[in-house]
């Protein structure tokens, strides 16, 4: 008999052929499951496994409505800040995230941002777009060069130090606050910074990779964003619990900060609106992993997952 899962969002079509043929699933309408059907589907089910992602939060109200029936949820994401693991543990079954299969392509698309915002390319875009009426003058719009310049990373996980090998080949010299120095293996020559204040006044391109946790709540708010130097660039395709939106969007208005390059933001999907009037800002909606090849790898390893701990074996991802 195929194991029986609940599968709370449409997945790239290589991954919904693997659960036609592997799994006797629950699948999801057009939008994908409200948590609400979720826990209606895992009910009538008695469905042990579970493929969802940060739109179903698991928070301790929501774990403890979820049927015991359930042994495996496999959420389709790195970041686990939708799940509440105390209560979990209390709960006794396993959750598991998606490590290392997107490192190459959130760091890739970190770097996109970085670029963009140094060589100004969403006002390019907007100039043409407005209806480009003029040559520029040889110094009139002009953007920065990468190379020479310095990249200071906030969160030296795996995807910081992909993102420390791409600038590297870019000729940047990069440098990494994280709470402990890396062998120099993973430093991929960068540079360790025991402290942000240390960190934060050399950045020309500060780019947030620190997973959202009580600690690192505001982690840019009005104080840090002080100690750095003027006219630096921020990058956020890590969380937006790490800034605070007051103090960024003050400090791209007066140019403290010359340019943002976000995919993540707080109260995601209704961001601070003030952003949306920001010329100096990129925006993305949370898509920093989205490619078929990763968004493939994710959900493969999300039923890897599934199918280990129901057919007795340990999950190869727990959290
Ligand atoms: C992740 O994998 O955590 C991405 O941010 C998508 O949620």
């Amino acid at each position: 008999m195929k194991p029986k899962i609940v599968v709370t969002r449409q997945m790239t079509q290589a991954v919904m052929e693997r659960i036609a043929s592997d799994f006797d699933a629950i699948l999801p309408p057009p939008g994908g499951m409200n948590p609400d059907q979720v826990l209606l589907a895992l009910e009538e089910s008695g469905a042990p496994g579970l493929l969802f992602n940060g739109g179903t939060r698991f928070d301790a109200t929501y774990v403890a409505r979820l049927p015991e029936t359930l042994k495996v949820a496999a959420s389709c994401s790195v970041g686990f800040d939708h799940v509440d693991l105390a209560s979990i543990r209390d709960k006794g079954f396993i959750v598991t995230n998606t490590p290392e299969v997107l490192d190459n392509s959130v760091a890739d698309f970190a770097f996109l941002l970085l670029l963009a915002s140094a060589r100004r390319l969403h006002e390019y875009d907007l100039t043409i777009r407005e209806g480009w009426s003029r040559y520029f003058g040889v110094s009139e719009f002009l953007g920065n060069d990468v190379a020479g310049k310095t990249l200071a990373i906030v969160g030296m996980g795996r995807i910081g130090q992909a993102l420390a090998r791409r600038a590297q080949a870019f000729d940047m010299k990069v440098i990494y606050h994280n709470r402990r120095k890396l062998l120099a293996a993973a430093e991929h020559g960068a540079t360790y910074c025991a402290s942000l204040q240390e960190l934060l006044p050399q950045a020309d391109f500060l780019s947030l990779h620190a997973p959202a946790t009580p600690e690192t709540t505001n982690l840019l708010n009005a104080e840090t964003i002080a100690r750095l130097a003027k006219g630096a660039i921020v990058i956020n395709t890590a969380r937006g619990s790490l800034i605070n939106d007051d103090a960024l969007i003050a400090a791209l208005q007066s140019g403290k900060v010359r340019g943002a390059g976000l995919d993540v933001f707080n109260g995601e999907p209704k961001i601070d609106p003030r952003y949306a009037s920001l010329k100096n800002v990129i925006l993305a909606p949370h898509m920093a992993s989205a490619t078929e090849e990763t968004r493939t790898a994710m959900g493969m390893l999300c039923l890897d997952n599934i199918a280990a701990v129901l057919s007795g074996k340990a999950p190869l991802t727990q959290i």
